[in-house]
Parts: structure tokens; C-alpha cells; sequence
């Protein structure tokens, strides 16, 4: 029975399985594409909404830039790995695919399980946050509000002291959830089954215009500059950016969404390592400029008036005109929705994966015979994604999606090193460069960024990772279509 828990999956035995009939899916991207797919899914809640929080807890202040540029290191070191991987394997699975051909079916289970943390938890996270802009949005544009026990989970409502006798009662029961956050979910997901050209494109779209709407943020935050705001630098030392670092960790996750889209490219070997290494490139530009004005054009303490909408904190402390704030809330919007939109297009990909490979229900592997798109799972994460968006916590939620983000990240770096030591004659279209010194790196700044993450996430992501395994025992075991005939008991 152990030997069957190990064995994997040759990278063979993966790219001819992806060519079968009834499960192919259909080749549509080019690098720019990818490109902006990686950006679609790297700018969104993190930059918009986390910065202001990554800020102030450590009192990381204006040296939260080299907060960045720390994450933006581990991210690098991984994304590399991500390419040569992507480039080599092609396939819709991602990390779960190169650990079932590197170090076995257990190991692939569990990261196909965790990374449901990363894409799903991943994306109730920025539903959330997408309501509370949405909202905001509405109100500073038209002056409307959406009620409170219509857009906050039932905790946020109580934490946050409001009354309870505000919301309708059913039997008893205070009816508090999150509409916004259902509506959009569903809305994208009915958008991803009908096809991903079309979706493609409208991310593009979307691409654009948060990179434009970042782009008149720092134009209005460069002409605030005051360098007096970056005295003292680091206010809370190296303490300070450590706390950040692991922080704004969330707003760099996605780079690696980049390669569940493989199996769909039409060049994998080149648009791979373009559309990863390039999209964490120019969002780490991105970044460290929006963080420049932000902590250029006010003291940073004051972000503590508005921690969850920090950049629209900057504009209002500088009285700037209300139609500024009006597009930068709108693009807070916009970018939220493209974060969305790539997680739910990645996640079932990684369902469908696993369903092809035995390990969940065949059903999940049916592609639909007109749109040629992973339907049936493409709806089940949607509805998962938004009755979780609707209940739950927004900062439970990101940190959960970190942890199991970095956990996957030290996976991915292992898988690198552990097939060039089995298979180094394989061709590389792509090869991370410096010999082992780039996975063992990746590896290393991961562990570290978990480590600075609570005992509570911790908690929640063993008991993840348990109930993972109990699925598995009870079905992905018996089921694998690579040792068909293996029963409990050998
Ligand atoms: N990086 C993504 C975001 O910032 C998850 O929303």
C-alpha cells in the first residue's frame, strides 16, 4: 500500500493523457494573453485594500517598499521554478500535476487539496473586499448605500458593533450575509462556462484599466510628495518590514495562476516563462510605485482612519477632487473583478486534473461539447466560492490563502529539484538558473514568510489538510486511474 502512496506519475504518462479525446481543451492563448492573465490575477485585493493594514501593524510605514521588494525576491525564486516546471509540463494541473510526477500520488493529493486554499479561500477573500469597494463605489458616486446586513458576514456585523435588531429575522435567525459578494461570483462563473477566448479578452480589458487607474494614483501621489512623510523610513525596523513582507504576501499571489492556463496555450514552452516571469515583473513595478506615492503623499499613521481603503485614505488626505476618487474606487472595483475572474478560472482546472487522474468524481473532467470548457467544475467552484464569500471573515480568510499559497510555493520548489536528479536528460525549454541555488532559495524565503503567519491559520490549515486526507483514503485512493487495480489491502 505504501509503494502505491509514492508513485508517480511519469511526465510521459501526464502530456499524453492531456490529448485524449472528450477531456482536451481548447489551445486559444499567446503570451500576451498569459501575460495579462498573471496581472489579471496579481493586482486586486492586495494593492488596493492589504497595503494599508501591511503598513500599520508592524509599523512598517514607507520602508514597507522594501517589504516589497523582499516578497517580490521569494516570489521571484519561485515563479522561476513555476516556468521551468509550466514549460516542461504542460498541463491544466499545475503544481498538483508536478508533484504527481515528481513525488507521488499522496504528495499530488495534498497539493491539489491545499491549493483549493490558494484559488478558493483565495477568491472569498477578494469577493469580500470587492463588496466593501463596490460599495464604496456606489456611495461616492451616487450617493447610494447597500445596508450593512446585506454586504458583511454575521461576525464582521457584531465585531464591528452594529445592532442586530437592524437586520430582517426569519424563525428568530438575524439574516446577515454578503450579497455583493454572491452576485459577482456567480456572475463570473456563468461568464468562465461559456469560454475562456471570450473570457480572455474581457480580462484584458479589465488589465487595462487597473493599470491605468494605478497610474493616475501615482501621478496624483508623486505630485503630493512630500519627502518629510518618509521621515522616520522605518519606523518599526526590520521587525517592522518582516511583518510587512509576510503581509502584502497576498498581493503577489496569482503569477503562478498563470500556468493552470498551460494546457490551453498555444506555444506552452515560450508563453510560459514569458507570461510568469513577466507578469510578477511589471506588478512588482507596479507596486513599489503605488507604495512610493502612498507613503510619499501622507504620514502613514494616518491610514489608520481608513486602513481597509488606503489609497482613496492618500487622495482624501490630500483634498483631491471627488471625481479622482470616484475612478479610483471604480478601478478598485475593476481590479478586484480581474482577480476573480483568473482564480475562478484557475481552480477548476486543477478540479479537473485531479478528476481526470481518478482521484475525484469522472464527472469533473467532462468538458462541454459546444463552450470546450471544464463546465461542470467551473459551476461547483462558483457555488462553493460564493456561499463561503457570503458567511465568512475577510482577514481569516487571507491568511488562510497564504498559508497555503507558500505552502504550495515550497512544494513547487521541491518538485524542481527532486525531477532534476531523477530525470536530467529531460529537455528544458526553460531552466531556472543557478543549479539548485534557486529552489533551495525558494524554498527558504516561503518557509520563512509561513512562519510569520499566526497559530490560528496554522490550525485551520492542518485541519484542512486532515480532512484532505480523509477523502482521499475514501476515494481518490481507490479510484486513481494510475494503479487501477490496487485494492486497501495490498
Ligand atoms: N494577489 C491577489 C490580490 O491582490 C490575490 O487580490
Amino acid at each position: 500500500m505504501v509503494s502505491n502512496l509514492f508513485k508517480i506519475k511519469s511526465v510521459d504518462k501526464l502530456l499524453s493523457e492531456s490529448d485524449e479525446k472528450g477531456h482536451k481543451l481548447d489551445k486559444a492563448l499567446g503570451a500576451f494573453d498569459v501575460t495579462m492573465i498573471g496581472i489579471g490575477a496579481i493586482i486586486g485585493a492586495g494593492i488596493f485594500a492589504m497595503v494599508g493594514e501591511a503598513a500599520v501593524k508592524g509599523n512598517a510605514g514607507p520602508s514597507l517598499i522594501i517589504s516589497f521588494i523582499i516578497t517580490a525576491i521569494a516570489c521571484g525564486f519561485t515563479a522561476l521554478c513555476y516556468a521551468e516546471l509550466a514549460a516542461m509540463v504542460p498541463i491544466s494541473g499545475s503544481a498538483y500535476a508536478y508533484s504527481y510526477a515528481t513525488m507521488g500520488e499522496l504528495v499530488a493529493w495534498i497539493i491539489g487539496w491545499d491549493l483549493i486554499i490558494e484559488y478558493a479561500i483565495g477568491n472569498v477573500a477578494v469577493a469580500i473586499s470587492w463588496s466593501g469597494y463596490f460599495n464604496d463605489f456606489l456611495n461616492n458616486a451616487f450617493g447610494v448605500n447597500i445596508p450593512l446586513w446585506l454586504r458583511l458576514d454575521y461576525r464582521t456585523f457584531v465585531q464591528k458593533g452594529f445592532d442586530l435588531a437592524a437586520a430582517p429575522h426569519v424563525f428568530g435567525i438575524p439574516m446577515i450575509f454578503n450579497l455583493p459578494a454572491v452576485l459577482i461570483v456567480m456572475s463570473l462563473t456563468a461568464l468562465l462556462v461559456v469560454g475562456i477566448r471570450k473570457t480572455s479578452r474581457f480580462n484584458d480589458f479589465l488589465v487595462l484599466i487597473k493599470l491605468a487607474v494605478l497610474a493616475i494614483f501615482v501621478g496624483v501621489g508623486f505630485y503630493y510628495f512630500d519627502i518629510k512623510n518618509w521621515t522616520p523610513f522605518a519606523p518599526g525596523g526590520w521587525k517592522g518590514i518582516q511583518v510587512g513582507a509576510a503581509t502584502i504576501f497576498f498581493a503577489y499571489i496569482g503569477f503562478d495562476a498563470v500556468s493552470t492556463v498551460a494546457e490551453e496555450t498555444k506555444d506552452p514552452k515560450r508563453d510560459m516563462p514569458l507570461g510568469i516571469i513577466g507578469s510578477l515583473v511589471i506588478c512588482t513595478i507596479v507596486y513599489i510605485l503605488v507604495t512610493v506615492a502612498l507613503t510619499g503623499m501622507m504620514p502613514f499613521l494616518e491610514l489608520k482612519n481608513k486602513i481597509a481603503e488606503p489609497l482613496i485614505a492618500g487622495l482624501d488626505y490630500n483634498h483631491v477632487s471627488r471625481w479622482i476618487i470616484v475612478i479610483v474606487a471604480l478601478g478598485s472595483v475593476v481590479a478586484h473583478t480581474a482577480v476573480l475572474l483568473v482564480f475562478q478560472m484557475g481552480q477548476p482546472r486543477i478540479f479537473f486534473s485531479m478528476s481526470r487522474d481518478g482521484l475525484l468524481p469522472k464527472i469533473f473532467a467532462r468538458v462541454h461539447p459546444k463552450f470546450k470548457t471544464p463546465y461542470i467544475t467551473t459551476i461547483w467552484t462558483g457555488i462553493f466560492v460564493a456561499v463561503l464569500a457570503a458567511f465568512c471573515n475577510i482577514d481569516e480568510m487571507a491568511n488562510l490563502c497564504n498559508v497555503g499559497t507558500l505552502f504550495a510555493f515550497v512544494l513547487v520548489c521541491m518538485g524542481v529539484i527532486v525531477l532534476r536528479i531523477k530525470d536530467p536528460g529531460r529537455t528544458r525549454p526553460f531552466k531556472a538558473p543557478g543549479g539548485f541555488l534557486t529552489p533551495v532559495m525558494g524554498i527558504l524565503f516561503c518557509v520563512y514568510l509561513m512562519m510569520g503567519l499566526d497559530r490560528v491559520t496554522w490550525f485551520r490549515f492542518v485541519g484542512w489538510l486532515i480532512i484532505g486526507l480523509i477523502i482521499y483514503f475514501m476515494y481518490g485512493y481507490r479510484h486513481s486511474r494510475l494503479n487501477e487495480n490496487k485494492t486497501l489491502s495490498n
